[in-house]
């Protein structure tokens, strides 16, 4: 070490390469010069205010640097920008009051059905939409497209013989990963929508593994067959939709490895977590001025997210809610699309609240979430602390990784009480903990080359200049289970044992038999 520092000082050398790192770490963010303008289609159905946050950052990233964008979705965010135009598919009309979060919680099976029901009706209203039988004609005018991976298969047709690139707004998941190539392993992997603790015991590997295989099970034989049976109603000269979809070449996911966990993942595997986080801005005119009179108490922010309506909320619950915040001496700003009976005075309901601006504002001292992806991320950009109240979905694994980190706690629904809604939130907002922790994580994930709506324009932009990737693509993807679980070089290393112990067996039989004659001679003889 010493050797060398007195070579670089001699040489000069180590300011050049001071200032060579410099330079690089300046330049290396910065994408090059764009080469064409690109037609870019981009699909996502689901009607989750969510997967729309992700989908219009990424659609900005990309329209912003020069590429024409048309996003086809069920909740128009209605984005400004003359690169982008918005294809309403109407479907959430037919979502609109079909799944209670709190209903189906505790009832997978219950969850799964509804699902099911709702995809197939969707998937039948999707391609009668005289807009989207227009986009399937004219698809191969698109250089690229970028289709939503979450129970988004009706959309397929629309990319067949095009080059295309998954987005999950959920981050990784163990299923998806494997349909891509990349099999996670059960054994710290944990399936979505599980809490297990890491590491897991013996016991949660079983179940743990049992998930796993119960979820790709339940895709294989039952969920997609009763897609495929509609596509095929309005396409049926088209592949199967697993043909389709093996086909993708780019796999961009709403990860970090410093918000989640160090994952084994393919070069087609691209982390873009947080490329929908953005700086705070001034709030609106009244909510401004009913945040500053909160005083040195501050704000707690209480929200569920999108998916969970507020008149879904059991009332034993929301009656706790109502109580604790009366004891509370924060304001409340409590985002719920109705009236609540009975709030005290220093709650403030609201049908809509632009919640980073809220989540930036130094007076905000607690968010009350459902623990959703993307609430999760940005409690962490924002460093704001979080209470998590998860309710499905991977809402509990988010809760978990917050736990974990320090940067907030989180409750069980069926645990609530006043007190304990209160003690918590006190706890919160009573020490800088919590934040210290989150500035910390924000450290790590900010350090990067490269942000994360750089990066996925950088990918995106590479799956079009090569007119798809199949060089990312794993070798996984052409083996067969068996495979590539070596159960076949098992099975032969079985047999050859066996054979070898058999040999062995006879060949000792042989010899303790010849060795009883030639005993039993000398005996003879010796007599
Ligand atoms: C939603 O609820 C309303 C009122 O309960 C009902 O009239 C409507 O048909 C429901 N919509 C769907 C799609 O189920
Ligand atoms: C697969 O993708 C390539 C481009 O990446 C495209 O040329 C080809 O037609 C696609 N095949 C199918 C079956 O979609």
């Amino acid at each position: 070490m010493q050797d060398f520092r007195q070579l670089f000082k001699r040489n000069e050398m180590w300011w050049w390469s001071v200032a060579l790192l410099l330079w690089l770490s300046g330049a290396a963010g910065e994408l090059r010069p764009l080469e064409k303008s690109y037609r870019i289609m981009m699909l996502s159905t689901l009607p989750a205010r969510s997967h729309m946050n992700v989908f219009a950052a990424l659609a900005e990233a990309l329209a912003d640097r020069g590429h024409q964008v048309v996003m086809v979705t069920s909740i128009p965010s209605n984005i400004d920008h003359p690169n982008i135009k918005e294809v309403d598919t109407g479907l959430a009309r037919l979502t609109a009051n079909i799944t209670n979060s709190f209903e189906t919680r505790n009832c997978i099976l219950h969850y799964f059905n509804t699902l099911l029901a709702m995809m197939t009706r969707m998937a039948r209203a999707f391609h009668r939409e005289p807009s989207v039988k227009e986009l399937y004609r004219t698809r191969r005018e698109y250089d690229i497209a970028i289709v939503d991976i979450f129970f988004n298969q009706m959309t397929y047709p629309l990319v067949y013989e095009l080059p295309f690139v998954f987005v999950s707004t959920g981050g990784v998941d163990s299923q998806q990963s494997a349909q891509m190539g990349n099999v996670l392993s059960p054994s710290y992997v944990n399936t979505l929508s599980r809490d297990f603790p890491r590491p897991m015991t013996l016991f949660h590997r079983v179940l743990n593994a049992g998930w796993h295989f119960l979820r790709a099970y339940g895709r294989q034989y039952y969920f997609l067959p009763r897609i495929q049976e509609i596509i095929s109603e309005f396409h049926p000269n088209l592949p199967p939709l697993e043909e389709i979809e093996r086909n993708h070449s780019l796999f961009l996911t709403n990860s970090h490895f410093s918000l989640d966990l160090a994952l084994p993942l393919l070069p087609s595997q691209v982390e873009i977590a947080g490329i929908h986080c953005r700086p705070p801005q001034p709030l609106p005119k009244e909510l401004s001025s009913w945040v500053s009179a909160a005083g040195e108490a501050g704000v707690v922010y209480f929200s569920l997210g999108s998916l969970a309506r507020w008149d879904n909320l059991p009332y034993r619950y929301r009656d706790i809610f109502v109580q604790a915040f009366a004891l509370l001496e924060q304001r409340i700003i409590w985002k719920c699309e109705g009236d609540i009976p009975g709030v005290s005075d220093n709650v403030l309901l609201q049908k809509w609240t632009p919640q980073q601006d809220l989540l930036g504002n130094p007076k905000v001292k607690v968010f009350i979430s459902h623990c959703g992806r993307l609430s999760m991320q940005e409690s962490v950009y924002h460093t704001t602390p979080i209470l998590c109240l998860p309710i499905a979905a991977d809402q509990l694994n988010n809760a978990q990784i917050i736990e974990t980190k320090g940067v907030g706690l989180s409750l069980v629904w069926e645990e609530l009480t006043v007190d304990v809604v209160v003690r918590t939130i006190m706890e919160l907002a009573g020490n800088t903990k919590c934040q210290d922790a989150a500035r910390k994580v924000k450290f790590v994930w900010q350090d990067q080359l490269q942000g994360p709506a750089e990066r996925s324009v950088y990918w995106v932009e590479y799956i079009a200049r090569h007119g798809g990737a199949p060089t990312l693509r794993s070798q996984a993807f052409h083996l067969s289970w068996v495979e590539f679980l070596l159960l076949d070089v098992l099975a032969l290393l079985l047999v050859t044992l066996a054979v070898i112990l058999f040999l062995l067996r006879r060949l000792l039989r042989a010899l303790k038999h010849r060795w009883w004659w030639v005993s039993a001679a000398q005996k003879v003889k010796g007599e």
